[in-house]
């Protein structure tokens, strides 16, 4: 079974109460024992993978699983969770799995929207669950129970009967198992992207959330820029005219993050550059072009096809920046430096993605999306619609603040980073747990966004052959319903 990661796992499988850091130095940290054991693990390449490690069976059997599973449904076939609300609390109690660098970015979010409790925190690094359960008290609620016994003490949360949402920002190893977990116990999940790393996971999710009958979402921020609210209410009114092409991407150099053994709660993210070709990372991109698109909500993506640079990158900024000795010199990076993935819509329409996180660049997500009235293009934002623009010269996109969504008209300085997407994202998501709503996004639109990271590594091994790009919702994308572009609710 592909439920936990070996480098995560294997070291401390007897260790339950031991794994935090030890400040005292009189022993290995977490830290740096899955460090040492990624590393041990690594620099076997694809052909090696199939050695019981969780992640490398994974990396193995993703172009098996696309060949196998692309097309094919799972056999349990279960009421659809389109449309489906969530029941209605004026307390939304949730548990927090993931206490680094996003899991602590995220809970003092949580904390500041009214009607949220949180209940319970897990993390195996006791130092972190400590800071997590003192910003909860700092809030002004009660302790929450923390949940440090090892690798699998997420269990023992998810099985809480207080919860009613469970958030997941832990290594993507984890992902899987963790949803897997919230949903069987009856929870509501909220997924880090991207939701799972294997088609056959993704079908395994959409299938449990159906017959749970609990909502599992990808929780993908970056459909709540500011910029990509505007240009999908812009484009929902017709502003571009009819829609033919966009591009996302998650262009963002993260050498030096990789390399830092104080950055990442060990080598997790680095390692997967040892395991797969493609898009590692697809959702951030994919997510706000698949809404402008009304993807499973009118259109659906039917293939994909992915081309790789070399993987050279890793390596390079290796050689120049750390010791002979370093773990890391036994790794072998295949993951393309660069990848480019075309996706076909249902209606004929061509997305874009690239991904690159190992080489020099400026932080781009892309966010570009044109039609037969003209275009918009990100980083830096730019304009050019007909009729305001007709002399060939890009426009001042800041004119056009009055499309901005109502959650941003309603919160024009949100808290937190990421420009204040993280917030708005959340302050919805608990707006539509509180109110009873239908959540904007579900668990077909997690299963879509990151079907290219298992189908984009299949293609690239096949010198870019398109690959079928599933239908999770089972025939059910042709019907037009609301997503991210939300009226306002009548509270
Ligand atoms: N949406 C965004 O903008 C955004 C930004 C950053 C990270 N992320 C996502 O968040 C996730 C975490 O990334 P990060 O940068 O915080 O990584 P990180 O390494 O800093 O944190 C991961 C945490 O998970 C904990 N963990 C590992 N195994 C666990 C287990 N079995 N049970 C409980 N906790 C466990 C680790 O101890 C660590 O504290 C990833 O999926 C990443 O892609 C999303």
């Amino acid at each position: 079974m592909n439920e936990a990661p070996s480098q995560n796992r294997e070291p401390h499988e007897n260790d339950g109460h031991e794994t935090g850091d030890r400040p005292d130095g009189t022993g290995p940290t977490r830290r740096s024992v899955l460090w040492t054991a990624g590393a041990a693990g690594a620099g076997l390449g694809i052909g090696g993978l199939g050695t019981g490690s969780a992640a490398a069976a994974g990396a193995d059997q993703a172009s098996t699983a696309t060949a196998a599973g692309a097309a094919t449904a799972p056999k349990g076939r279960h009421k659809t969770m389109i449309g489906v609300p969530f029941e209605r609390r004026s307390t939304v109690r949730i548990g927090l799995i993931g206490l680094g660098n996003r899991g602590m970015g995220m809970l003092p979010l949580y904390l500041a929207i009214p009607g949220v409790r949180v209940v319970a925190v897990c993390d195996p690094v006791k130092d972190k669950a400590a800071k997590a359960v003192q910003l909860v008290t700092a809030a002004g609620q009660p302790a929450p129970t923390a949940y440090t016994k090892g690798d699998h003490d997420f269990e023992n949360l998810c099985k809480r009967g207080d919860l009613d949402y469970v958030y997941i920002a832990t290594p993507w190893d984890w992902h899987f198992a963790m949803a897997k977990s919230a949903l069987r116990n009856g929870k509501h999940a909220g997924v880090e992207c991207p939701v799972a790393m294997r088609l056959d996971e993704l079908w395994e999710l959409v299938d449990l959330s159906e017959r749970t009958r609990r909502h599992c979402m990808q929780v993908e921020n970056c459909c709540y820029g500011r910029n990509e609210m505007r240009v999908l209410r812009m484009a929902h009114a017709g502003r571009f005219g009819s829609l033919l092409h966009a591009a996302g991407a998650y262009n963002h150099d993260l050498r030096q993050l990789m390399f830092d053994p104080t950055y990442y709660e060990g080598p997790w993210r680095r390692l997967w550059h040892t395991r797969l070709r493609g898009d590692l990372y697809p959702t951030h991109g994919f997510g706000p072009i698949a809404n402008y698109m009304d993807v499973n909500r009118g259109d659906r993506v039917v293939r994909i096809s992915s081309f790789g640079t070399p993987a050279l990158g890793l390596a390079e900024y290796r050689e120049a920046h750390m010791p002979p000795g370093d773990p890391s010199q036994r790794e072998t990076y295949i993951e393309s430096d660069r990848t480019f993935s075309l996706i076909q819509t249902a209606k004929g329409r061509v997305l874009r993605l690239e991904h690159d996180v190992s080489t020099p660049h400026p932080y781009s997500r892309i966010n570009s999306l044109g039609g037969t009235k003209g275009v918009f293009e990100d980083y830096p934002e730019r304009i050019y619609i007909e009729p305001d623009h007709t002399d060939d010269e890009w426009g001042d996109f800041s004119q056009y603040a009055e499309w901005d969504h109502w959650l941003w008209k309603e919160h024009a300085n949100p808290p937190g980073g990421h420009g204040g997407m993280d917030y708005i994202m959340l302050y919805r998501l608990m707006q539509c747990f509180h109110l009873g709503l239908v959540p904007d996004f579900d668990v077909y639109d997690a299963a879509t966004w990151s079907a290219p990271v298992p189908l984009s590594h299949a293609s690239i091994k096949a010198n870019g052959a398109p690959q079928e790009i599933p239908d999770f919702t089972r025939g059910l994308w042709r019907k037009p319903r609301q997503g991210v572009d939300s009226p306002k609710p009548q509270e």
